[in-house]
């Protein structure tokens, strides 16, 4: 049996063992099974003994353990390393590499959605664009490092926690950090990457009333949350006439690249794989 694994300390609420079990029955991977498993922080040596073992094939970590698994690690692929944060793991010659795909992930979603006119094959869309960040968890790094790719050179972070925000200063010293409650006049995007919004009706409380698109065109609202589908965040945004945008398509492309590197196999997002988030 080859088994997958997404570990992560809470996991119940975990969607990945519904997704990547959806692929390996697709592309008749008969004998592998993806589960998902709640370690403590003191069972992450005994984790890397199992894949060292050929117990454990390859495993997806989620929160908190993106950064805490990475001194176990033997080597890092260039995401992880810019981002300091480990989603994928997966052993090559008797080494465990740490893969970060949420950097991928997130450029493949945004490369979707923005720019939001024809300039789509544009090498660096983000460059000279403003983008806002709200949040500084541990998924921003990841987010940054992908809008960076995209050519983003003007990158402004806010979070409730100030230090934190600066700590992510020390990885990329080109953010700007903005006092939480505070925004810049107007930019093209602005992304939610804090958990607001998570529990329905619960709201970042910032006012972008004047982003309006009638006044600034081509504005992308962009929340990681996918459930709930529509958070405050972005339901304003849309009343106001923004483009907006929930985490899903992020959430699956991480799964399909991970998904890519512990088998070879590309897997579609089609349909079929979208409803199962519904
Ligand atoms: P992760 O485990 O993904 O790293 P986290 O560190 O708890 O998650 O990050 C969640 C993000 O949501 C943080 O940016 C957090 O802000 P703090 O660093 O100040 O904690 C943000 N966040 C959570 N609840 C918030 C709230 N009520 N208001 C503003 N930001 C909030």
């Amino acid at each position: 049996m080859r088994k997958y694994l997404v570990i992560g300390n809470p996991i119940e609420h975990s969607l990945s063992p519904l997704i990547h079990n959806h692929w390996i029955k697709k592309y008749n991977l008969v004998d592998s099974v993806y589960e998902k498993r709640k370690v403590e922080e003191k069972n992450l040596k005994n984790l890397i003994k199992e894949i060292k073992g050929d117990e454990i094939v390859g495993v997806n970590v989620t929160v908190p353990y993106k950064k805490l698994i990475i001194p176990f690690l033997d080597e890092l692929d260039f995401s992880a390393k810019e981002t300091q944060s480990v989603n994928t793991l997966f052993k090559t010659n008797n080494k465990i590499i740490g893969y970060n795909t949420d950097r991928a992930g997130f450029g493949d979603t945004i490369r979707e959605a923005y720019p939001l006119s024809n300039v789509s094959m544009e090498p660096q869309p983000l460059k000279g664009k403003c983008i806002f960040i709200l949040g500084a968890g541990g998924v921003t790094s990841s987010i940054i490092s992908a809008l960076k790719g995209e050519g983003a050179d003007n990158i402004i972070l806010s979070n409730r926690t100030k230090e934190k925000a600066n700590e992510l200063r020390k990885l990329f010293p080109e953010l700007e950090v903005l006092d939480w409650g505070k925004r810049p006049t107007i930019c093209n995007i602005v992304i939610n990457t804090t958990s607001v919004g998570l529990t329905k009706d619960e709201e970042v409380k910032i006012d972008f009333s004047d982003y309006d698109k009638s006044f600034h065109k081509n504005l992308l609202f962009y929340d990681l949350i996918y459930n709930p589908k529509e958070t405050v965040f972005l339901k304003k945004a849309r009343l106001r006439g923004n483009k907006t945008m929930n985490g899903k398509m992020m959430f699956l492309n991480q799964a399909k690249y991970a998904f890519n590197i512990w088998t070879n196999i590309m897997p579609e997002i089609d349909d079929d794989v979208i409803k199962l988030l519904d």
